[in-house]
């Protein structure tokens, strides 16, 4: 078996080789001078582990391309972000049912794919190959024995994160609760948590995805205002766009980690293991 990367998981690809003790394939990426993407992979094996988040479209061709190129390998595609996931419904009419389309795109080549904390559960559905998903709840809870911090408040900043709130908090057998907003007037929303009191808390705050940071902004500005100690704040996948790690720190979290399910400066822990476990299963 060996492991193949798009090149924006080479780390996390890197990873993975090493907890399945095997090796990685060089691959050689460029474009060509219209642009295009290329890519030249080295030798395969017959059984190959196929990683690539998607993050941007070039992300996305790169994979279908790497996943042409390993069409002789029986292959276990890992999908640790899975971008467009998020528009899983029509709202409107003449909208495209993105996760479907780019569901259906990846199936392709792969015998089964592998997700991290995909937004629904139910976009596995539009794979045309089995597919599963995985949790790093408890990872994000073994990352947060590793930080030390005492009595931790473990808040998901709505209802419908609480489940994963909840199995972080788990692991450290911690408070945990859900932040839950009040609407005043046209303009003004309070949000604090649900059940629980803030107020002298070192809080963290944990969410599948981070994206422009705005929802955690706002609460980390309340929790704050409710006496909350210190905020943290660790997510699965971060996004990060516009600017929004400066716009959590500016906003008083002192620390914000994610994993390596997209490979940034403030990846802190890894989906390998995981990974890597539900990959032999
Ligand atoms: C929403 O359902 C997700 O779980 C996140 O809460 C959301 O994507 C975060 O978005 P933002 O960082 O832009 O507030």
């Amino acid at each position: 078996m060996r492991v193949i990367s798009t090149e924006s998981s080479q780390i996390l690809a890197a990873r993975l080789a090493g907890e399945l003790g095997c090796s990685l394939v060089d691959v050689r990426f460029s474009r060509f001078p219209d642009g295009e993407l290329y890519l030249r992979a080295g030798q395969l094996d017959e059984r190959t582990v196929v990683v690539g988040s998607v993050t941007s479209n070039d992300d996305l061709v790169q994979l279908l391309l790497l996943l042409d190129a390993c069409r002789e390998s029986s292959c276990t595609l890992a999908v640790p972000y899975m971008g467009y996931a998020r528009q899983d419904k029509q709202f409107h009419p003449g909208e495209p049912l993105s996760a479907r389309a780019i569901a259906r795109a990846l199936s392709t080549v792969a015998e089964e794919v592998i997700t991290v904390n995909i937004h629904e559960e139910s976009v596995l559905d539009h794979f045309t190959i089995p597919a599963r998903n995985i949790s790093l709840a408890e990872d994000v809870g073994e990352y947060l024995k590793a930080m030390g911090l005492a009595d931790p408040l473990v808040l998901a900043p709505d209802e419908g994160a609480a489940r994963f709130g909840k199995a972080v908090a788990q692991s450290g057998r911690w408070d945990a609760d859900h932040l839950q907003k009040t609407r005043h007037s046209g303009e003004e929303v309070t949000m604090k948590p649900k059940s629980l009191c803030a107020e002298g808390r070192t809080v963290v705050i944990v969410d599948d995805i981070i994206s422009t940071g705005g929802t955690l902004a706002t609460a980390a500005g309340m929790l704050a205002d409710q006496g909350a100690r210190s905020i943290h704040a660790v997510c699965v996948h971060g996004v990060l766009s516009g600017g929004a790690y400066t716009h959590l720190r500016a906003a008083g979290i002192l620390d914000v980690a994610c994993s390596d399910t997209i490979e940034r400066g403030c990846s802190c822990y890894s989906a390998a293991k995981r990974l890597a476990a539900e990959i032999t299963a």
